[in-house]
């Protein structure tokens, strides 16, 4: 381990700080020795300063301090400088904040008195997943399986440690995330780590296949099954035979295709379209949604018995806003990686346009700022991108265009939705009427936005 360290993470630099200064200078020497840089500081005030000019790619910090605590001084580091991890170290009565501090973002923390090796261990491991940093070719091709996915987030890393559990099962897992999170990433992380690796991973998006194709499309037909099968044709099932099946937004399925769905996952077998013969499959599904499908299950939109079969295991992908210090590493990952500069002009964000970035919503979560970075180089003519740009990207006008087609139609969807409901003042069957759909369609479509039409009518005032 030690030896690794040192071929890795020479020259790395770490900031201690902590009042006790024989402390300081004893992790100090052990840092060293073990080929990082070091420097200390005896405050948070210290250290603050210290920060801009010194450049730490990790810091190591006591809780209780004079004025300013390591809290404090956490806090500030990941508003100011998200990309730096910070380590908490605590004494025994005051774990409770450590934890809060962890599921705030802090990478890790470890109880006074510590084991040193355990301490080694925890900052190089800090170390290791900030992609700056080069690792040998043992370790990447171990972490192959996951290097796609960007992310120094503990959340996202509690996750990625989750998906390494039940990957090797043929568990069924359910990935429930907001749009953009990432869910398509993790589904097929979940197939590159387990053993059926070298067979397909097999994509389907539910609710882009009409709901008349998606039988022939996951179980096959057979020629002539209905005017245009002019041959046998296998099904995405049979195609992921041995491997994975990533069934997208599985929320948006009909009722009378979950049935069918559940029968082939019950039986392990298929029947293609025209068909008397049932097929055999092992495959391992995997599915996710952006809605909340345990509530779809609850209002009887979404088949409780299907709901249990494929949900056994559920992984719950965080919102970007939620892990604020992903921003800035999948901002410069975008920028590096952008086909739109081609020319290689962008090569980094201003210290403002960082913070600009950091400090926006994201509705779209990864998938809207890569498209904002994609839009951002197109129009950069300098390395250094100014805020100036991402304010433009960001803005209200550009906003639709730096969606997905899905997104941006689910958007118009919405708004279409309620300003029919506005203007009929939330009674259904008007509003079904002006859009030319039948009441229970329309029912489906305000339950798919989650817009109840009792909200949109007008009280009578006392
Ligand atoms: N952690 C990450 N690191 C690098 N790229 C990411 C990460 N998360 C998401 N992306 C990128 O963002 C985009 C959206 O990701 P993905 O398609 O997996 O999200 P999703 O949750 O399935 O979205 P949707 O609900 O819109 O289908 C993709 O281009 C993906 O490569
Ligand atoms: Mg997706």
């Amino acid at each position: 381990m030690t030896e690794q360290i040192e071929k890795n993470f020479q020259a790395q630099k770490i900031l201690l700080v902590d009042d006790d200064p024989s402390l300081l200078k004893l992790l100090a020497l052990r840092f060293r020795s073990l080929g990082f840089e070091v420097n200390t500081a005896e405050s948070a005030e210290l250290a603050v300063a210290l920060i801009p000019s010194y450049h730490p790619h990790l810091v190591i910090t006591d809780l209780r301090m004079g004025e300013m605590d390591g809290m404090a001084l956490f806090n500030h580091i990941k508003e100011t400088y998200p990309t730096i991890p910070v380590i908490i170290l605590t004494a025994h009565g005051t774990i409770k904040e450590a934890v809060a501090a962890t599921s705030e973002g802090a990478f890790g923390f470890l109880t006074k008195p510590y084991d040193p090796k355990e301490l080694v261990e925890l900052a190089s491991k800090a170390l290791s997943i900030n992609i700056c940093h080069p690792l040998d070719q043992a370790t990447k091709k171990e972490l192959s399986w996951r290097e796609k996915i960007i992310t120094r987030s503990v959340l996202m890393e509690n996750l990625l440690r989750e998906v390494e559990h039940v990957a090797n099962s043929k568990i069924s897992v359910y990935i429930h995330g907001e749009s953009g999170t990432g869910k398509e990433l993790i589904a097929q992380a979940i197939h590159n780590i387990s053993s059926r690796r070298d067979k397909e991973f097999v994509t389907v998006n539910c609710s882009a296949i009409p709901e008349d194709l998606l039988e022939s499309e996951l179980f096959g037909h057979c020629k002539g099954a209905f005017s245009g099968a002019s041959a046998n044709r296998k099904g995405l099932f049979e195609e992921a035979d041995g491997g994975s099946l990533f069934l997208d937004e599985i929320g948006d399925m009909s009722a009378a295709f979950q049935v069918k769905l559940l029968r082939a996952l019950q039986e392990g077998e298929i029947r293609p379209v025209g068909s008397n013969k049932t097929i055999k499959v092992d495959v391992r599904v995997i599915s996710a949604s952006h809605r909340d499908l345990q509530k779809l299950a609850a209002e009887e939109v979404f088949r409780t018995d299907l709901y249990y079969r494929l949900n056994v295991v559920t992984l719950s992908l965080p919102r970007l806003a939620d892990r604020l210090e992903d921003i800035p590493l999948l901002a410069n990952h975008f920028i590096a990686n952008n086909h739109s500069n081609p020319h290689g002009i962008a090569k980094g964000l201003s210290t403002e346009a960082m913070e600009l970035l950091v400090s926006y919503e994201w509705p779209g979560n990864v998938r809207q700022l890569k498209n904002v970075i994609e839009h951002i180089c197109t129009f950069a003519t300098t390395p250094l991108i100014p805020v100036s740009l991402v304010e433009n990207a960001l803005q209200e006008k550009q906003g639709s265009a730096s969606l997905s087609f899905n997104d941006a139609k689910k958007n118009f969807e919405r708004d279409y939705l309620v300003k029919l409901l506005q203007l009929t003042n939330g009674k259904v069957t008007e509003a079904a009427k002006l859009a030319k759909r039948n009441r229970t369609e329309f029912y489906r479509l305000l339950d798919r936005h989650e817009l109840k039409a009792a909200q949109f009518k007008i009280k009578k005032e006392a």
